[in-house]
């Protein structure tokens, strides 16, 4: 299986930077991309998800048929790509990996979606923000494996209807909700990827630590576990830098008193909270009496963009109950203020009664 590229932020790479193509770029994170499971028994977590896929996978390749197009979206890090992957593995083709952002001009979408042999997989990262012109080309794509291509002027112009290969698109999001709906209906499978419970971390943390080739024991790698936020990409950050610590540090293994002592000195508190996270907390506490407060202004104060805030540091403080999402703004729950060592107001406290 190939991949010819990957990069979680690369929507935001390619809009800073528009040289960067992500289709033309090689897979450059070398760590992520040899700890990514293969096939299904490797792949932890997701249960529900990897049932209905063995399934659909299996009827496909008995019907000698392309999979039908499918869609993930949920938060960043909980293997999307890495199922993509898995599911182009698991079925023998070539997989062919880009973002929306990089598919600009109507003539990157065509230049791929002709580029294509049958059977093959085309994976779109943060499919959301595909334009319409992109969307439009897609649709009959999608539908009927071909390109309607308009030649001509005005009066004169002739549609032409040009045959691709037939193949099957993974689309990726972290916002189903911003998808058009002639789109999303276009998937034959849509489905929530979820956030990771804490034994399903601890397998990820094991195995990678295996593929890392350091040793861990059980509480050692529960304590890993505990502090990744619900994530299996922050699980394996974390098990290599913890790596780091027991290598250097200590005896080489990673057990508890390591995990702790060096997720501590990392600053990621006992949730997983990071400083970015708890800067945003006691933002919104101190310069805001706990909220509600609009996230373009958190975004401002911490210097941070809207989206990183909305994507990557909210999902996990939603989840844990320590945010509130209100019409007016996000608020720090009770939860939020007992986990920062902070008396709520009684001010507060009354508006969440009210709630
Ligand atoms: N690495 C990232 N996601 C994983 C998963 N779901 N299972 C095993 N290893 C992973």
């Amino acid at each position: 299986m190939a991949i010819i590229s990957d990069d979680e932020d690369l929507g935001r790479r390619v809009k800073k930077n528009p040289v960067i193509k992500p289709e033309t770029i090689e897979y450059d994170n070398t760590f992520e991309n040899s700890i990514r499971p293969k096939d299904f028994d490797s792949y932890i977590g997701q249960s529900s998800l990897k049932e209905t896929l063995k399934i659909t996978l299996e009827a496909a390749k008995r019907r000698e048929q392309p999979l039908d197009h499918l869609l993930f979206y949920g938060p960043p890090g909980l293997g999307k790509t890495t199922i993509a992957g898995v599911i182009a593995a698991q079925m023998g083709v070539e997989i062919r990996i880009t973002s929306a952002p990089a598919l600009e001009r109507p003539r990157d979408i065509i230049g791929i979606l002709m580029s294509l042999k049958g059977g093959e997989i085309l994976f779109i990262d943060e499919i959301h923000r595909l334009n319409k012109v992109a969307e439009e080309i897609l649709y009959p794509a999608m539908e009927d494996f071909t390109l309607d291509m308009t030649t001509g002027k005005s009066q004169t112009a002739k549609t032409l209807r040009v045959p691709i290969p037939k193949f099957t698109l993974i689309g990726a999001t972290t916002k189903a909700g911003e998808l058009s709906s002639p789109l999303r209906d276009r998937f034959g499978i849509i489905h929530r990827l979820e956030f990771y419970t804490v034994e399903e971390l601890s397998e990820v943390v094991k195995r990678t630590a295996k593929i890392l080739d350091i040793k861990v024991t059980e509480e050692g790698a529960r304590a890993i576990a505990m502090r990744s936020r619900g994530t299996p990409r922050i699980a394996n950050r974390l098990v290599k830098r913890v790596a780091d610590f027991a290598i250097v540090k200590y005896d080489g293994v990673i057990d508890r008193r390591v995990a702790d002592e060096s997720l501590d000195i990392l600053k990621i508190d006992k949730f997983g909270l990071d400083t970015t996270d708890r800067a945003l907390l006691n933002l919104i506490i101190e310069k805001y009496d706990g909220g509600p407060v609009g996230v373009e202004t958190i975004a401002a104060a911490l210097s941070e963009d809207v989206r990183t805030i909305e994507d990557v540091c909210e999902p996990y403080l939603l989840q844990a109950g320590f945010l509130q999402r209100t019409p007016r703004g996000r608020k720090v729950s009770p939860e939020g203020y007992r986990h920062l060592g902070i008396n709520m107001p009684s001010s507060q406290t009354r508006l969440f009664e009210e709630l």
